[in-house]
């Protein structure tokens, strides 16, 4: 076993080696592609092992994102959603370990989580160990082609996708990096691009698990070949006049529905206000606690609007997404 799991980390390693590196947003950390996607190098190794070691239940739910697209909120949807019954979490309105607890401690990222060594969560072997009377909740934010053949067809788990428009996704993303990026390259003397430079490796796909147009189209595609498998979600949907009705549906597809008297008691729209962005950024464990050592709780939870681009981006930018949407989703029945 320990003789197998050194060839593996040996073979990583060389595959590491040999892939080509890129500076992300100009800085000292490097970003490869591996399988069509870019990660960065020092996270392709956890990448692996998840890809290579973890084996899917039927009963487990799968979250797939990119990341900045809603992971946090769907996280909290689902969480709540699957345990508003559970007897320890009752009433959830003041029992929920939400309230308690950041929402990616509740359902745990498989790459840069579980199989990324983070001593706050379970190890993969605690993982395999957790009950089985009970889905599992997990994530990730690996494209679709890139999951392991345990998630996608030799079980039954079910897979829900979040998906955002291009223009917010990149406004969080470039607020996020910007945060992040001096804390992953430990470099302090790092100038930070402008949102207009971030903007070209966005648009030629070069981020962590970029392109952006490839992942969300293949979750899209797979939803409609697979539809009990994959359910394809759009943030701007969870609010509004569509979140009821998402809600219903998200509940219905991990299997547990509202019943009447549920729907009636207004179940729904208590569990939208608990995980509501405004709610979730005032508890204490989200504005002073850490994931990971190093992100703050609170960068999880920014505005949360739909449109805050419009703040920021310039008529040339608006149309080079423009374009790109318009090319890329030519043949398929999707639009933001
Ligand atoms: P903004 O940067 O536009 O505010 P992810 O969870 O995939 O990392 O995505 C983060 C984005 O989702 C951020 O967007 C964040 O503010 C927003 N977000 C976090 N929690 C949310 C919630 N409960 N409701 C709505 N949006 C939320």
């Amino acid at each position: 076993e320990t003789i197998q799991l050194q060839k593996f980390e040996e073979q990583a390693e060389q595959l590491i080696q040999s892939l080509e590196k890129v500076k992300f947003m100009g800085s000292k950390v490097e970003i490869v592609k591996y399988q069509n996607f870019w990660c960065r190098a020092q996270g392709l190794k956890s990448i692996l092992h998840y890809q290579y070691h973890f084996k899917a239940r039927d009963s487990d739910i799968i979250i797939g994102s990119l990341p900045k697209s809603g992971t946090t909120w769907l996280k909290s949807l689902i969480f709540t959603i699957v345990n508003r019954l559970n007897p320890d979490h009752h009433p959830f309105k003041q029992n929920s370990p939400l309230l308690s607890h950041n929402p990616h401690e509740l359902v745990y990222f498989l790459e840069n989580g579980v199989y990324g060594g983070n001593p706050k969560l379970p190890t993969p072997l605690q993982l395999q160990q957790l009950p089985t009377n009970s889905p599992r909740l997990l994530s990730t934010h690996l494209p679709y082609a890139s999951f392991p053949e345990s998630i996608k067809s030799s079980s039954s788990c079910k897979i829900v996708y979040i998906a955002r428009n291009p223009f917010d996704t990149f406004v969080s993303q470039w607020h996020w990096h910007s945060k992040l990026i001096n804390n992953w390259g430990g470099d302090p003397e790092f100038e930070l691009p402008t949102m207009e430079d971030y903007f070209e490796d966005f648009c030629l796909g070069k981020f962590p698990v970029g392109p952006y147009f490839d992942h969300v189209i293949e979750f899209w595609k797979q939803s409609v070949k697979q539809p009990n498998k994959v359910l394809f979600l759009k943030y701007e949907d969870l609010k509004g006049d569509y979140a009821v009705l998402n809600l219903k549906k998200l509940a219905e597809f991990v299997g547990f529905p509202f019943s009447n008297q549920e729907e009636s008691e207004g179940v729904i729209n208590d569990i939208m206000e608990l995980c509501c962005i405004n709610n979730l950024k005032e508890l204490e464990v989200n504005k002073s606690g850490f994931m990971h050592k190093l992100i703050e709780n609170k960068y999880y939870f920014r505005k949360g609007e739909v449109g805050d681009w419009t703040n920021h981006f310039t008529p040339s930018m608006v149309e080079r997404i423009e374009n790109l949407i318009q090319e890329n989703f030519r043949d398929i029945d999707l639009s933001f």
